[in-house]
Parts: C-alpha cells; sequence; structure tokens
C-alpha cells in the first residue's frame, strides 16, 4: 500500500519522474550547466510561454460557475431551451472592468462585464453584457476608437482624461452611459452587488415562430451598493484585487451570490413605432412602457480550481445564440458578431471551442476540422452534403426564422432619428427623476474630479457644454465646482 500522505513524484509534462525539483545538471558540482537537461530546458520553455495575450478591453476580470433556474413561465415569448418552465442550466460567469490592464485595480471607475455562458442542452447561449443598460456609443465604427481613448497614450503610456472627455464630449451620444458612469453605479462596491444588463435588443421567437424584442435585467438579490470615489482610490492601493477576492471568499464560505433575471419584452411590431429607437444601444427602454417580467435566477456557487484554464481561456462570444433567441438590427450587436470568435481565435487559438470552459454539454457535430491545438478527433465525411451518414443541417427542426427584414441603399449614415430619440433627455431622467440630492451631489464632485485630472481647454469648455445639455443646472454646479479648483 502506497503511503497517501507522501507527495506525489514530480514528473515532465510527459510523466517521467525527475531526479531532481531544484538542481540542474552539471558537470560535477560547480561546473557548467548541460544543454541535454531537459526537464530544466522544459521548465523554462513552459514559463516563457505562460502569457497569453489578455483580452483587448476587458482584460481584467474574475468569474465562477453556477446555475440559471427558471422560476416563471415565458414560453409564450421563448421556445429557447434554457428558458422553458423548471429547466435548470449550468452556467458560467466572468466580470471585468473595460480600460484596464490584466494587474489593473478592480476599484478603477468603469462600467463592469456581467458576461454569461450557459451551456444549454441546445449549445452553448453567451449573454456578453455590462453593469449598465446603455453604453457609450451606437455604431461599431466607433468601438476601436472609444476604446483607445480609454487605454494609454501613444507618448507617455499613461491614460488620459483629456483623451477621454475629448472623445465623449465630441461623442454626444455617450452622455447617457457617462452619466451612469460617473453616478455611484461607476464603482461597485463588489461584483455580488450590481445589476446585470443584456443592453442590446435581442430576438425571441416562440414555438408558433412569433417574435417579441426583448431586453435582459439581471437585479442583484445582494442589494446595489457602491464605493465612493475615495473609499475605491483607497482600496486600488491597497487591496487591487478587492473584488476579485471577494468573489472568491464568498463563494468558498458558502455564500453564494444571486441574481434575478427579468425581460423587457415589446411586440415585434411596435419596433417599427415606438418613440424612442429600441434598437439604439444609448437609450433604455423605460420601465413604465415595457415592465420588468421575472425570468428566473441564476446562481454563482463554485470557484474555479485554475484561473488561467477556467476564466482566462474562457471564451464568450455574442454570437452563441440557441433556438428561439436572435439578434436585433441594433449596429453595435451586429458588430460584435464579428469580433468576438476574431478576437478568440487570436488570443486562443482556432480551436478555443475545445477548451474544457468553452466546450458545450451538448453534442457537437460541426464540419470544422484540423488546424493547431485539435484535441477533438474528427471523422469522416468531412464534408457536406455527403452520402456516407455525416451530420446534416435540420431546417424544420432549426428554421433559419430567427431573423428580420432590411431593405435600403447601402449608405454609411447615422440612425434615422424618432421624436423621442435625443442624447440629453434619458441622462437628465436619471439626474432628476432617479438620483436623490446626495447621489447628485457625489456626481457633481465624481465629474469634478475627474475633469481636474489633466483636462484641459478647450475639451474642458466643452465637457461644461456637455453638462449643460444634460441638465442646466448639473452643468453650471460642474463649471463652478472646477473653476473654484
Ligand atoms: P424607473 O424609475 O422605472 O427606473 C429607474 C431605474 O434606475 C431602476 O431600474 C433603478 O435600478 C435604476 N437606478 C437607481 N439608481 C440609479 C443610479 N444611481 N444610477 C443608475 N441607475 C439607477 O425609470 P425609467 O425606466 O423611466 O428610467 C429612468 C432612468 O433610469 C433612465 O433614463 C435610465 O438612466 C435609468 N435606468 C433605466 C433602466 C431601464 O431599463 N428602464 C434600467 C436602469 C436604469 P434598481 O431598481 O436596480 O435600483
Ligand atoms: C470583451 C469587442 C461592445 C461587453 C470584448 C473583447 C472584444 C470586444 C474584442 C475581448 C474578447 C476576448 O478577447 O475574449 C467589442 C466590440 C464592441 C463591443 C467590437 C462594439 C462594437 C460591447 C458591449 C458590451 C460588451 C456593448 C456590453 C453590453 C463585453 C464584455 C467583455 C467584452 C463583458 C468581456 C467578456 C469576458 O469576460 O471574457 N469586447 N465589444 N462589449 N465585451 Fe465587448
Amino acid at each position: 500500500m502506497s503511503d497517501p500522505n507522501k507527495p506525489k513524484p514530480t514528473t515532465t509534462d510527459a510523466g517521467i519522474p525527475v531526479s531532481s525539483d531544484e538542481h540542474s545538471l552539471t558537470v560535477g558540482p560547480n561546473g557548467p550547466i548541460a544543454l541535454h537537461d531537459h526537464y530544466l530546458v522544459e521548465q523554462m520553455a513552459n514559463f516563457n510561454r505562460e502569457r497569453i495575450p489578455e483580452r483587448q478591453p476587458h482584460a481584467k476580470g474574475g468569474g465562477a460557475f453556477g446555475h440559471f433556474e427558471v422560476t416563471n413561465d415565458v414560453s409564450k415569448f421563448t421556445k429557447a431551451a434554457l428558458f422553458q418552465p423548471g429547466v435548470k442550466t449550468d452556467t458560467l460567469a466572468r466580470f471585468s472592468t473595460v480600460a484596464g490592464e490584466r494587474g489593473s485595480p478592480d476599484t478603477w471607475r468603469d462600467p463592469r462585464g456581467f458576461a454569461l455562458k450557459f451551456y444549454t442542452s441546445e449549445g452553448n447561449y453567451d449573454l456578453v453584457g455590462n453593469n449598465t443598460p446603455v453604453f457609450f456609443i451606437r455604431d461599431p465604427m466607433k468601438f476601436q476608437h472609444f476604446i483607445r481613448s480609454q487605454k494609454r497614450r501613444a507618448d507617455t503610456n499613461l491614460r488620459d482624461h483629456d483623451m477621454q472627455w475629448d472623445f465623449w464630449t465630441l461623442s454626444p451620444e455617450s452622455a447617457h452611459q457617462v452619466t451612469w458612469l460617473m453616478g455611484d453605479r461607476g464603482i461597485p462596491k463588489t461584483w455580488r452587488h450590481m445589476n446585470g444588463y443584456s443592453s442590446h435588443t435581442y430576438l425571441w421567437v416562440n414555438t408558433q415562430g412569433e417574435k417579441f424584442w426583448v431586453k435582459y435585467h439581471f437585479k442583484t438579490d445582494q442589494g446595489i451598493d457602491f464605493l465612493t470615489q475615495d473609499n475605491a482610490d483607497e482600496l486600488a492601493g491597497s487591496d487591487g484585487d478587492f473584488h476579485t477576492r471577494d468573489l472568491f471568499e464568498a463563494i468558498s464560505r458558502g455564500d453564494h451570490p444571486s441574481w434575478t433575471m427579468h425581460v423587457q419584452v415589446m411586440p415585434f411590431a411596435e419596433a417599427e413605432t415606438y418613440r424612442i429607437n429600441p434598437f439604439d444601444l444609448t437609450k433604455v427602454w423605460p420601465h413604465k412602457d415595457y415592465p420588468l417580467i421575472e425570468v428566473g435566477k441564476f446562481t454563482l456557487n463554485r470557484n474555479p480550481t485554475d484561473y488561467h484554464t477556467e476564466i482566462e481561456q474562457a471564451a464568450f462570444e455574442p454570437n452563441n445564440l440557441v433556438s428561439g433567441i436572435g439578434i436585433s438590427p441594433d449596429k453595435m450587436l451586429l458588430g460584435r458578431m464579428f469580433a468576438y470568435a476574431d478576437a478568440h481565435r487570436h488570443r486562443l487559438g482556432v480551436n478555443y471551442k475545445q477548451i474544457p470552459v468553452n466546450t458545450p454539454r451538448s453534442p457537437v457535430h460541426s464540419y470544422s476540422k484540423d488546424g493547431p491545438m485539435r484535441v477533438q478527433n474528427v471523422s469522416d465525411p468531412v464534408y457536406a452534403p455527403n452520402s456516407k451518414g455525416g451530420p446534416s443541417a435540420q431546417p424544420e427542426q432549426y428554421p433559419a426564422e430567427q431573423a428580420w427584414g432590411a431593405e435600403g441603399d447601402l449608405v454609411r449614415n447615422a440612425y434615422t432619428l424618432r421624436k423621442d430619440d435625443d442624447d440629453f433627455s434619458q441622462p437628465r431622467a436619471l439626474i432628476n427623476d432617479v438620483m436623490d440630492d446626495a447621489a447628485r451631489e457625489r456626481l457633481v464632485n465624481n465629474v469634478v474630479g475627474h475633469l481636474l485630472d489633466g483636462v484641459s481647454e478647450p475639451v474642458l469648455e466643452r465637457a461644461f457644454e456637455y453638462w449643460k445639455n444634460i441638465d442646466s443646472d448639473i452643468g453650471q454646479r460642474i463649471e463652478a465646482g472646477v473653476k473654484k479648483a
């Protein structure tokens, strides 16, 4: 019987036991190292290759596993298997900041990523959202520019508020998201204390083929809570991994965070006539127009055991949609259909879906073949159509109905404006109708502090105008605050 307390023998990656964990192979104890010490070489070579490219945006994050359980019958809106009554689906969640690098502090002011992977019986469904229901821009052409304005300058390699406000004030569609960001929800207390949103509008289709537009809301069951700028600055210095640690420790002690998922549902035809473009990512659908309908609860109850294989190598992509769920004509969402899988092929390699965390729990019968690091065997025939028993598409069961019509000439234009499509009414409502006096005061102080950190003329003057457009009183208070300082 082997002694269970005795450590397992160290081996090479080929499983061959090694004779030392500490000493290189040398010519005599004081002599040179032999090149044929292939175990030392393996250790060095592996070490040199440990880092993979970090995600371009959303590099810093953490995550955990759990499940999603349906609590309400929404089958009249979607036939998606994971949203049928009583169904429980394994899930992975990853939370992140957007602009910071992998080692950056968790408590920097930034939107938080809220990415979910549902391992459904009909393939993986990814809902890659944020902790805000809106975004800074509404055309994917501007996304790269926006992210660059948030990252580091070319010359100093420093982040730069001047660059950020330059972009924002020249992009008035950012006003709603910037108001969110500068308010209390711009720095959540922990990931457990924030909501998640699909932000985009998606299409749901029921078994009769009826279509509905939906927006998802994941309301935290822990209650919303935030950090003040001072708290966050202090934590950035004392515990840069504060949110990562909080989630891991909460799950370890059995305090499993959960979120209640709701949807807003818009009948398909109403999108044509609604007073706000329902596909514009800088707008919400006011609750009084489209109230929240409960769907289910998602809970996180298992920490990763290896951060790299299970979280760093996790690949979320909004194009992973399952039967009963489709995309909408939101231009940002359409742009994202390309961006993520392309990023994964670069970051993880073409066979990234064979990394266990990305592997569906339902059978895969695809026609993809070969490529670096493929580990699942491919079997003949490797082409379709074929008469050799290979997989064939099933249009009767999976019709191509998750679609909508479009017509017109090819143009490079903004969305056609509707009655209530201005950029400032919704952030104004957020300030005036949702925030209280204390929250408004914190908003003003946060913006003043941000502007005083390196924003120069004429950007500064544009920033005052930007805020006055949102709300004249808030704009004046911001201007006075900056000028006084
Ligand atoms: P409602 O009064 O029905 O909803 C207000 C929403 O604001 C609630 O969902 C609430 O979330 C959220 N909220 C509360 N405090 C803050 C804050 N400091 N920062 C950001 N959000 C906050 O109003 P409407 O639906 O008419 O929307 C009014 C404004 O509220 C919008 O312009 C938008 O900025 C904001 N909002 C709207 C949402 C929507 O989907 N309609 C979603 C979130 C915000 P909670 O209940 O979780 O506290
Ligand atoms: C990550 C592109 C808009 C949420 C990423 C990544 C890219 C990207 C390339 C890195 C992916 C990786 O390497 O794994 C884009 C483009 C956008 C866009 C081109 C618009 C045109 C959005 C919006 C949201 C969002 C609107 C939220 C509603 C996220 C999240 C992640 C992410 C949560 C991190 C996913 C994870 O945890 O792995 N984005 N993005 N993005 N994006 Fe976007």
